[in-house]
This record gives C-alpha cells, sequence and structure tokens, in this order.
C-alpha cells in the first residue's frame, strides 16, 4: 500500500516571515495520525528557519535544489552534506522550470539522483510534458525518455528512496489541470515505464509514489486521489497559503 503525499513547493515565493507562519501553521494541525505524508520544499534562504519550525513534527522540510557533490569549490552552490546540518534529506531533482530556464536536463537529473540517493537523501524526481509535445502526441516518448534518461544505472535497492512527480508543464500555475483522466493514464504510464527498467523493476514499479503536479488546489485533489495510480501531489501555488495547504491535507 503506497502512502499518499502532499509536498508544498514554494519555488521562489514567499518571505520569511510568510514561510515562518506556513510553518507553524503546519507544526500545529499536522501529526503523526495525518494519514498523508506532508512535505515542504520552501526557498533555500528559508531551510534553516522552517527545518527548525518544522523540527519534531511529521512534517518534512526538502530542497529544491542541491549540486551533487560533497563540500567543495563551487560558489553559489548547496550541496547534500550542508543540507544534513539542518536535518534535510530530501530534495527535489529536475522540475520543469529547472529544466526549461536553468538548462536542466535529464542526464543531469541523472547525476543528481545517483549522487544523492548514494548520499541517503530522498529524492522526489520531476517529469512532464510541454503544451507542444502533448499537442504533437510526443507526451509519452517525452516521458519514456526522462524516465530512462533520469533513471538511468539506479540500482534496485535504491528506489524505496525515490518518488516521482509528474507535472505537465501546462498545467503548472495556469490554473488548467490535467483531468484525473489524463493524469492516471501518464501514471500509469510512468508505473510500466519504471517497471521495464530493468529485471525485476516491476516490484519497485508497483511501491513507487507517484505524485501528480500542475494546478493542484483543495477542490480537485480529491478526484485526482481517486485514481488508483495517483499517490499524492505537489503542489505550488495553493501550498503558499495556509488555508489551502490544509485545505489539501484534509
Ligand atoms: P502549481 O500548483 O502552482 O500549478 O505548481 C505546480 C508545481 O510546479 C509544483 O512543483
Amino acid at each position: 500500500m503506497r502512502r499518499k503525499i502532499i509536498a508544498g513547493n514554494w519555488k521562489m515565493n514567499l518571505t520569511l516571515p510568510e514561510a515562518k507562519a506556513i510553518a507553524s501553521g503546519l507544526k500545529e494541525k499536522v501529526s503523526s495520525q495525518t494519514a498523508v505524508e506532508v512535505m515542504v520544499f520552501p526557498s533555500a534562504l528559508h531551510l534553516h528557519a522552517v527545518a527548525e519550525i518544522l523540527s519534531g513534527s511529521p512534517v518534512i522540510t526538502g530542497a529544491q535544489n542541491a549540486y551533487p557533490a560533497v563540500l567543495t569549490a563551487m560558489t553559489g552552490e548547496i550541496c547534500p552534506a550542508q543540507l544534513s546540518d539542518f536535518g534535510i534529506k530530501t530534495i527535489l531533482v529536475g522540475h520543469s522550470e529547472r529544466r526549461q530556464f536553468l538548462g536542466e536536463t535529464s542526464e543531469i537529473c541523472n547525476e543528481k539522483i545517483k549522487f544523492f540517493l548514494n548520499s541517503g537523501v530522498r529524492v522526489v524526481y520531476c517529469i512532464g510534458e510541454t503544451l507542444a509535445e502533448r499537442e504533437s502526441q510526443n507526451t509519452f516518448t517525452v516521458l519514456k525518455d526522462q524516465i530512462k534518461k533520469g533513471l538511468f544505472g539506479i540500482e534496485s535497492a535504491k528506489f524505496k528512496d525515490l518518488v516521482i512527480a509528474y507535472e505537465p508543464v501546462w498545467a503548472i500555475g495556469t490554473g488548467k489541470v490535467a483531468t484525473p483522466e489524463q493524469a492516471e493514464e501518464a501514471h500509469a504510464f510512468v508505473r510500466k515505464e519504471i517497471g521495464a527498467l530493468f529485471v525485476g523493476a516491476d516490484k519497485v514499479a508497483e511501491s513507487i509514489q507517484i505524485l501528480y503536479g500542475g494546478s493542484v488546489k483543495p477542490d480537485n485533489i480529491a478526484s485526482l486521489l481517486a485514481k488508483p495510480n495517483i499517490d499524492g501531489g505537489l503542489v505550488g501555488g495553493a501550498s503558499q497559503k495556509l488555508d489551502s495547504f490544509l485545505g489539501l491535507i484534509k
């Protein structure tokens, strides 16, 4: 049985007081009795404060990005060893904004995923097609390529620390959510492709959590989660207000 996850990606939004206020609200309302696993991905600048507020709470604080190396000369970057000072052991990889605007390819994602998993970090790997790719009937080719390249060479035993987030780019921040049927079709495909990665991968495919992201709101989350292959949501806008974040968790 795959546990559902509600993850909030705060992107480059929120001031420090705003981030702290949401974290405090989550700390108050989310308990070990909460059915879903809750994660937040604040700006790197806010990680320390947010992780401190959420310490002792089941809410997981994760980083939106990191560099795949140990402590070294790499100006402007942060690495898992530094994140672990704050107890941070979860990292997003391959968000479409990083793919589109910062040149993060599936090959770079693969390097990061391997390094982070080998460092004992849990990874949420984001994939998804653009509107042009969907309209030209290339959705499944793109997803297959992102899975094959991004997950190339990852050992079976490491998959327990891997979560996939399917985020169609055309649904991100647009208010245009994929229908539960469109999302389910993509999730089922992703699960099938993971199952074909290596001999015996069908078991990891069955247990891996696949989140949907793209204009998820409290009023559409239930219909998405009702689908058999949708194991949670990676949420931008609606996670950046305490009320709607709590609405999603409920
Ligand atoms: P929105 O929920 O704002 O569409 O963002 C989705 C997203 O990119 C989460 O990573």
